[in-house]
């Protein structure tokens, strides 16, 4: 399968990268082509809502994006890694969802499946509910289909995370994800 492991930290080595890691491991062990975008790492520039897409049919930006589109166009299945920021996404990676507009009917449907893959410091029972709600209302969006969620509570750094068993229930999440 086709995967697209899209990244939302600035920190390489921090509790998602843990996480991304481990899934992208143990998917590779079973046979998934990966192709890993870093977004803190890319440039990417934020929509400008110019409407230059739909007009010229291209975005304005010359930017990641133009790497990334045509890969996630072919994706079997796109995992979304984030940190929580404010109860959210990072601004890293929700400005390449924003980007999506540009191309948003090629990337609907096409029976793509999707993961989240996310860590927060604090460990209440509603510290990941918006980040939760927010994306499972851009894969409906989106017509795609939700194919798990991993929600690293209670993990506010590398060595947080490494304590607990997350890191194995990412790896194992890659090894079986099916054809
Ligand atoms: C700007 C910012 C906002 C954050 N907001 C939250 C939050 O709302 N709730 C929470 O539990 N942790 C929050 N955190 C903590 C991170 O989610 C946590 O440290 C996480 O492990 C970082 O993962 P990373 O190393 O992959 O970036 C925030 C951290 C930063 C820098």
């Amino acid at each position: 399968m086709h995967i697209v492991v899209i990244t939302g930290s600035p920190h390489r080595n921090g509790t998602t990268a843990a996480l991304a890691d481990a899934f992208i491991e143990g998917a590779r062990e079973a046979g998934h082509d990966i192709f890993r975008f870093d977004a803190a790492k890319e440039k990417i520039s934020p929509c400008l809502a110019c409407e230059h897409c739909r007009t010229k049919g291209r975005c304005i930006h010359d930017d990641g994006m133009q790497e990334l589109l045509p890969v996630l166009e072919q994706a079997e299945m796109v995992v979304f890694v984030t940190p929580l920021y404010y109860f959210g996404m990072s601004a890293q990676l929700k400005s390449v969802v924003d980007r999506f507009y540009a191309r948003n009917a090629a990337l609907q449907g096409r029976g793509k499946r999707t993961l989240l893959l996310a860590a927060a410091y604090d460990d209440n029972d509603w510290t990941m509910r918006d980040l939760v709600g927010h994306y499972r209302t851009i894969v409906r969006y989106m017509n795609w289909h939700d194919a798990g969620m991993l929600l690293a509570t209670g993990c506010g750094c590398r060595s947080d995370v490494e304590k607990t068993d997350f890191p194995d229930r990412a790896k194992e999440m890659g090894r079986h994800l099916g054809a």
